[in-house]
């Protein structure tokens, strides 16, 4: 068998249109002898493969070996990162990435080496192989493992619609090797035989398996026998993976045109590659402090009055929010930057009140402009030519919301510039934040642009084959950035529903238009995870469901799920019943009340967990085959996750749903609900009624928790609660404090505190680091201490004695000293 039978073809249409196209030529040869026959010279389009690599140059950290026509380019990026990078005819693009704004600047010390079989380029960490014979590229760690290699070498083909090639690369795939990432993906979280494609696309209410949905994330991360590697290919164009899905032994990747270009990123464990993911695309930056905390949406809540009595609903009964949002509805025949005169006569005063009731209001904003002469938004774009220009020049339209739209051209940073200055009448109005949608982008009947429209790409120019993927990104790029000049030094909250690789840089997301169903609920949980491991950290899903109607028991374990969720947020379509917190009655409404108490009550963590990820590039949210991964049986569980690394999450995800089995990681856990401690490394079953969703704490963690308030700084915090929970082995935990909403912590105004607790059968000490530069206004902690296993007799706090200790019923015990101490020792 040849090897190009092997290799997944992009499409099957494809693959006859090719074979009628080669037996037709053979037909006018046959028929017509005009000696300038231009059909003569067209030879059959097959894949080309490299050749054998003949010699090798070096300029500075790329490394180029050529197999006398096409080229491959090295590039040593970090110890742990290296680039791939293919010239069918020897030419390379220009450096430009949109997802990859600049490469780490460190210093690497590699080797060039070579012997007669291959040439090897070094670094300490890892090596990768170029076979002399054929061109294969593989990598290996220092011990000599092979973690990736080519089944067949990287090839391309003709794609005589776009002009250019497909490019692709296939790799051995082992027995037990699992794949995850890809963004959103609505599968299950192991991608192991799936074939997947990436082209952002307006999903509406999108069923399990679907693909592809909103997102485009080339990367993934692979795991076979205890090591994890990152294939990042970062390609803009229409792109495949196929995870063994066609040949068991094999895993490929192609694009339908643009350079074939992949870092390869070395774990050895799958934290490692997330965190070097992010050090080549970025982190989210620190969100405002409120946006962590409960968002109430709905398409659309109008008129004015309608707002302020959801609004006055949450303060009435008593359930904390945020964050506020108008859909579509509040604009002026869907026009973008405009307020309907009609159901908000004046938006800034709805607004300042709302914002005195501690609402902060968030607006959509899409894409398309509608045509208007008499609409200055249109009226600018069209007299500066921002928007989207077909391939014979005039402009493109299409139809969206307000009717007949055209639509900015966001590769263009100049119209990026004139979008972001278009938010100083909303900001001056008083919002806090934006939501973008339809950005995929998404087109009325044909689905999306027609894929000649072209793209200023940054002055790279492109088509938008090239620029698709890109376009949301780019457009929440510009809200996020002409925000933040417009909100000076305030930390802008934006969301998006379409990105690119990197987007993290710029938004939240959330799933997009999910369904009201158990098995929405499930997948929600799934694709949260798999964002959150794909660079995308602050996620959400529309809780409740957008479209259909979730009853009571659903809409509330979709509540508890949303506690957990980096974002969370409540929306749906306009067609549905009411879908507040409180809609459902008794016992819900006291339910969610609880679940959302308990999300501000955590918003401290959350926030140092935040923290962790913009700082250091740890995912928020962390599936089990993370905290676990030589266990073979985590590769395929997806139901439970940690909520940054100390409290594990178990969502109950089925109606009626008494009890369920969960598994807990090795070392020793607390039940949050009943403080039972439990040995992990086991399945264990819990109980589930409607008021309980599984949530259990490492042993050792101390975890920090404010007050309940009805919104974030309602008021003053006056101290802190530390809640620790005791351990025999040494735990360490952290807490992060700033001011919350302003940039002070990129000028280092931050305070990182290390709190590490270890125990015995007689003591527990507590230790607490502080490094940075701010200062909190509250002066104390309020220590709970939870599973000791003796009654104190003494507590000595940085060498003094704490005259009062209480105790309570389930042997937890309480106290308070300064926020400043360094050691305390409970004794027995
Ligand atoms: C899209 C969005 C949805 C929004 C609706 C109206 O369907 O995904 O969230 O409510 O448009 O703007």
């Amino acid at each position: 068998m040849s090897m190009a039978e092997n290799v997944p073809d992009p499409n099957p249409e494809l693959l006859t249109a090719k074979l009628l196209q080669v037996e037709e030529i053979a037909v006018d040869e046959e028929e017509f002898h005009h000696l300038n026959n231009p059909a003569e010279s067209i030879k059959p389009i097959v894949k080309k493969y490299l050749g054998t690599p003949n010699h090798s140059e070096q300029s500075g950290n790329k490394i180029f070996f050529s197999d006398g026509d096409a080229k491959v380019e090295i590039l040593v990026v970090t110890n742990e990162i290296i680039r791939v990078r293919l010239a069918p005819h020897s030419v390379f693009l220009e450096e430009f990435s949109y997802a990859v704004p600049q490469l780490p600047q460190r210093h690497v010390e590699f080797t060039l080496l070579e012997n007669d079989k291959e040439y090897i380029v070094a670094t300490p960490v890892i090596n990768c192989h170029i076979r002399k014979q054929d061109f294969f590229i593989s990598f290996s760690d220092k011990n000599d493992t092979i973690t990736s290699s080519d089944a067949v070498p990287m090839h391309w083909e003709e794609n005589t619609q776009f002009g250019g090639y497909y490019v692709f690369c296939t790799k051995t795939c082992q027995e037990q090797e699992s794949f995850f990432g890809l963004g959103d993906k609505a599968t299950e979280f192991n991608l192991r035989g799936k074939r997947l494609k990436n082209w952002n696309t307006d999903a509406y209410s999108f069923s399990f398996n679907q693909d592809p949905l909103y997102r485009s994330i080339p990367f993934y991360i692979s795991l076979n026998d205890n090591v994890a590697h990152g294939i990042f290919f970062d390609n803009t164009f229409k792109a495949y993976f196929d995870f063994a899905a066609e040949d068991r032994n094999r895993t490929s990747f192609w694009a339908d045109g643009g350079e074939l270009q992949y870092y390869y990123i070395h774990g050895p464990h799958m934290m490692d590659v997330v965190k070097n993911y992010h050090l080549l695309t970025g982190t989210h930056p620190m969100p405002p402090l409120w946006a962590l905390g409960y968002h109430q949406c709905r398409w659309s809540y109008y008129p004015e009055n309608k707002v302020r009595v959801i609004a006055n609903g949450f303060r009435q009964n008593r359930i904390p929010c945020d964050g506020i949002y108008l859909d579509i509805d509040y604009m002026d025949g869907y026009r973008c930057f405009t307020w309907s005169p009609k159901y908000f006569p004046n938006p800034k005063k709805m607004i300042a009140d709302l914002a005195e009731n501690g609402f902060k209001t968030v607006v959509i904003i899409d894409p398309g402009i509608r045509v208007d002469d008499n609409y200055w938004v249109f009226k600018e774009g069209k007299e500066k030519k921002y928007f989207c220009r077909r391939c014979d020049d005039y402009f493109m339209e299409g139809h969206v919301w307000p009717g007949r739209c055209q639509f900015p051209d966001f590769t263009n940073p100049e119209v990026r510039a004139w979008w972001g200055d278009l938010f100083d009448g909303l900001v001056e109005t008083g919002v806090a934040g934006v939501w973008n949608d339809m950005n995929e982008p998404a087109v009325f009947g044909s689905g999306s642009f027609p894929d000649d429209v072209r793209h200023q790409y940054d002055g790279y120019r492109g088509s938008h084959r090239k620029a698709h993927n890109v376009y949301g990104m780019q457009m929440v790029r510009a809200t996020y950035e002409g925000l933040r000049k417009q909100l000076k030094n305030k930390r802008p909250f934006t969301i998006t529903r379409a990105g690119y690789a990197g987007v993290q840089r710029y938004s939240s997301v959330w799933t997009g238009d999910n369904v009201a169903t158990w098995e929405h609920l499930k997948l929600g949980n799934i694709q949260l995870q798999r964002l959150s491991v794909s660079g995308i950290s602050f996620c959400g899903t529309d809780i409740g469901g957008f479209s259909g109607e979730p009853d009571g028991e659903l809409f509330t374990r979709w509540i508890q799920m949303g506690t957990f969720s980096p974002f969370m947020r409540a929306h749906s379509a306009g067609d549905t019943k009411e879908r507040e917190p409180w809609s459902f009655g008794e016992p819900f409404t006291s339910i969610n009340r609880r679940f959302i108490e308990l999300r501000y009550r955590l918003i401290p963590y959350l926030y140092s967990t935040f923290w962790e990820h913009h700082r250091y590039g740890f995912p928020i949210l962390r599936p089990v085959v993370m905290q676990e991964q030589d266990v073979l049986m985590n590769h395929f569980r997806q139901d439970e996750f940690t909520y940054g690394d100390k409290i594990l999450v178990c969502p109950v995800l089925h109606p009626g749903q008494q009890t369920r089995n969960v598994y807990l990681p090795k070392g020793k856990w607390y039940n949050f609900w009943t403080l039972d401690m439990v040995e992990g490394a086991q399945e264990i079953t819990v109980p589930t009624p409607l008021d309980i969703m599984p949530l259990f704490v490492k042993a050792g963690s101390v975890i920090p928790e404010y007050p309940v308030m009805q919104y974030t700084g309602e008021t003053e915090i006056e101290e802190v609660k530390l809640n620790i929970y005791y351990s025999d082995y040494e735990v360490k935990s952290f807490l992060f404090e700033d001011y919350g909403e302003t940039f002070a912590y990129e000028q280092d105004i931050y305070l990182e505190k290390k709190f590490v607790v270890k125990g015995d059968e007689r003591k527990l000490t507590i230790k607490q680091t502080m490094e940075g530069l701010y200062t909190p206004r509250y002066e104390g902690y309020h220590f709970k201490v939870n599973g000791l296993p003796f009654v104190p007799s003494r507590i000595v706090a940085d060498g003094k004695e704490v005259p009062t200790i209480s105790s309570n019923a389930d042997k937890t015990y309480e106290f308070k000293f300064t926020k400043n101490f360094k050691q305390i020792e409970i004794y027995k």
